[in-house]
């Protein structure tokens, strides 16, 4: 069990999420957690720099990643980020407009974005507004495919996809029994939430998983059962394995412990 730098990593308990793929980084608390993915995103877009001269990340939305956009955003980070080299994609978008509340873009350009040097030409929301989500997702697919390098399976490769846990197991907008799961020939689709807003925009599995690096941030008790779920395979999130890269699970004591 290793933990990413800088941080102390716990001993995860011996549990039901020892078949979780990938690495786990348990911390205390969800200030913790963000501090860790906050020194794991600055690692990888380091890496990305070297490789490639610049750093392609898709983040996501809901609660958890409040804490880990503002410390971005905060006086500890200041200056440590080269923010110009940064290309900024979503996981996923609420069918709702880019002001509203419940909109991931609003909460990544109110809680980080806007408050950092970044090129707004290099931020690339999904327009999950539009009534035609098919023919939007299509162009976010032609999108990523145009302004991505392609990975060893074809599919645009982002450097980092950032992801939340559902408690039912949903990753991004890839819900439990929806046509999302399904989709392997695009980069982007419409998804269905089972909660409000039910519409949405997605990246899909094969976008996820050519990514060189995937990091999900897991805060709380309400999401154990979800991760011992995602570590026996039975929900959406046990197929984002990387083809490619490395996947790393950032798990607050809670979350872990259940
Ligand atoms: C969304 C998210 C979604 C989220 C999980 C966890 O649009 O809702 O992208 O996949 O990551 O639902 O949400 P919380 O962080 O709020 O628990």
């Amino acid at each position: 069990m290793t933990g990413a730098p800088g941080t102390t990593p716990e001993v995860a308990s011996i549990s039901s999420l020892d078949d979780l793929a990938g690495e786990r980084v348990v911390s205390e608390t969800a200030e913790d957690v963000a501090d860790a993915v906050a020194t794991w995103i600055a690692a990888q877009a380091r890496r990305a720099y070297s490789d490639h001269g610049s750093f392609s990340i898709a983040l996501s939305g809901g609660s958890t990643p409040r804490l880990l956009n503002e410390k971005l955003a905060g006086p500890e980070w200041q200056g440590r980020i080269d923010w110009s080299r940064w290309n900024v994609y979503f996981a996923d978008e609420r069918a709702c407009p880019p002001d509203d509340p419940a909109s991931n873009y609003h909460l990544a350009e109110t809680t980080l974005l806007s408050r950092v040097s970044i090129d707004p030409g290099r931020v690339h929301r999904m327009p999950a507004e539009r009534t035609d989500l098919d023919a939007a997702a299509a162009q976010y697919s032609d999108l990523l495919a145009g302004s991505l390098p392609a990975g060893r399976d074809g599919a645009p490769r982002l450097d980092v996809v950032l992801l939340g846990l559902g408690e039912n197991g949903h990753t991004a907008s890839l819900f439990p029994g929806t046509a999302a799961l399904q989709v392997t020939d695009r980069w982007a689709t419409r998804g269905l939430a089972d909660y409000e807003p039910f519409d949405r925009m997605t990246l899909t599995f094969p976008a996820i998983n050519a990514a060189a690096a995937v990091g999900f941030m897991v805060t709380g008790a309400a999401k154990h059962e979800a991760l011992t779920a995602t570590a026996r395979g039975e929900v959406p999130a046990s197929r984002v394995r990387p083809t490619d890269g490395t996947l790393a699970w950032f798990l607050d004591a809670a979350a872990a412990a259940g």
